[in-house]
């Protein structure tokens, strides 16, 4: 499929037409009920998407983002998991029958509905603030009323399953789940493990799985994860169904652990939101999710290497991972770093020779051994990490950096593609892609905000 280079550049003075095709954008992708990341290619409800979209409509239809937002937490597992894809009522056969959740996991799964068994980035507590703000008084009490105590089980469930440290850091089991599926450093860490048996038998079927490969039927290969990454991603999967998505099964026979610096930063400004909006309703929090969430805040430089500034994802050992990403940089969103440590990152983020290229931050340093610009999440640039950073440069006061952001962003990206190249700005993956647009449609209705005071 050829990439297509805009037809109808947005104009970063023109916030309105912004705001027009962005619209246009997200209609297009609407259930009547939640929005698709795209129309074709992902049908479903995703984690971390629905919380994206739901903060860029909040604004226009405040009321249809809280549904979106409801909608998600019908997915919510008994144990508080909150899966990252809930399937279509119809279609998607296959790949619900794959996940195939609700028989393995033995009545934790919600009833009537299919969803995966693993989870995403935690964006719902910021998504659930910014929407219950744009909510009149009622109906802001009764959103935040029923929402809130569902995101202090999602909270306390990922300090029980995914915290085998007990230091507050959380640790994630398959790639899919840090949201940036073929990312470098998870991908390497996981050829270094042992998977036994399972990886021979999925190696030896790559073509079967290469032919199975719904992501491949609507962009060219050169912009998804390889046949390789792919792989591991099945095998990883496989392991985590073989243990039956059980937190200790999977502590004790699945290889890959491994503390995600972009989770945990979402995790971190997801708490303090959480801490907000606790506040807010009335609601006294558990000790024990008050110590965990102390514990996140207290260890979370621990994810940070003291060589660079940057800051790592962690291996099971303790180690940490040495390959910068964007998310080496999502500490600025996460409202725990200090005054120092915000200035060291926002340096790297500055650094025109890795980062800040013309056309937005790439997912992976253009210096970097690992950059592949076409490749998914291995160079291009993706305007839910855009936002983050954006909104987590206001809040730490670096308002000129915020403001470079949000300009490039406002005036890239027009026709909505799911990424595209930091070199030249061609978009890449689906279009029209619903996250591409919802950004921008928030940025754009705040032209003269850089604050993002809470
Ligand atoms: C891809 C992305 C993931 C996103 C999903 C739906 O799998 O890697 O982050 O949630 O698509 O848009």
């Amino acid at each position: 499929m050829s990439n297509v280079l805009p037809e109808n550049p947005l104009s970063y003075n023109n916030p309105q037409a912004i705001i027009t095709d962005a619209w246009k954008v997200l209609d297009t992708n609407y259930t009547g009920v939640y929005h698709m990341p795209h129309c074709d290619h992902y049908k479903g409800l995703f984690g971390w998407d629905s919380p994206m979209h739901a903060i860029g409509t909040r604004h226009d239809r405040p009321a249809q983002a809280a549904m979106e937002l409801t909608h998600l937490f019908r997915g919510q597992w008994r144990d508080g998991m909150i899966p990252n894809i809930q399937f279509p009522a119809r279609g998607e056969l296959l790949h619900g029958l794959l996940n195939a959740s609700g028989l393995l996991a033995r009545g934790n799964a919600p009833r009537g509905i299919r969803t995966s068994g693993i989870t995403q980035p935690p964006l719902e507590a910021e998504a659930v603030w910014l929407v219950g703000k744009k909510l009149g008084t009622e109906d802001r009490r009764s959103f935040w009323g029923k929402t809130v105590p569902w995101l202090v089980r999602y909270h306390e469930w990922l300090y029980a399953a995914r915290c085998e440290k007990k230091d507050g850091i959380i640790e994630i089991v398959h790639p899919w789940e840090s949201g940036m599926d073929n990312t470098p450093p998870i991908i390497e860490y996981m050829r270094t493990l042992t998977w036994g048996k399972t990886a021979d038998i999925v190696r030896s079927m790559e073509k079967v799985i290469t032919h199975s490969r719904k992501d491949l039927r609507h962009v060219d290969d050169g912009e998804r994860s390889s046949a390789e990454e792919a792989a591991l991603q099945t095998i990883a999967m496989v392991s985590i169904m073989r243990n039956r998505y059980d937190a200790r099964r999977l502590q004790e026979n699945h290889p890959l652990h491994v503390a995600d610096i972009g989770f945990n930063s979402i995790f971190a400004r997801a708490n303090t939101v959480l801490e907000l909006l606790a506040e807010e309703i009335g609601l006294v929090l558990a000790d024990d999710l008050k110590d965990s969430m102390h514990k996140t805040r207290q260890n979370f430089s621990s994810l940070r290497d003291p060589r660079t500034g940057l800051y790592f994802s962690r291996d099971r050992k303790g180690e940490l991972i040495p390959i910068s990403t964007i998310a080496s940089l999502l500490p600025l969103y996460s409202g725990a770093l200090s005054v120092q440590d915000t200035k060291t990152l926002a340096n790297h983020l500055a650094n025109p020779k890795s980062f800040w290229r013309p056309y937005g931050v790439p997912t992976v340093p253009v210096d970097s051994p690992f950059f592949d610009e076409k490749r998914y999440w291995s160079g291009g640039v993706w305007g839910n990490m855009e936002w983050m950073l954006t909104t987590g440069l206001a809040r730490s006061g670096c308002n000129e950096l915020a403001e470079g952001m949000r300009k490039t962003i406002l005036s890239t990206n027009p026709a909505f593609y799911e990424y595209h190249s930091a070199r030249t700005g061609e978009g890449y993956g689906v279009r029209p892609f619903s996250w591409s647009a919802s950004v921008r449609l928030d940025l754009a209705h705040r032209p003269n905000d850089t604050s993002w005071r809470d």
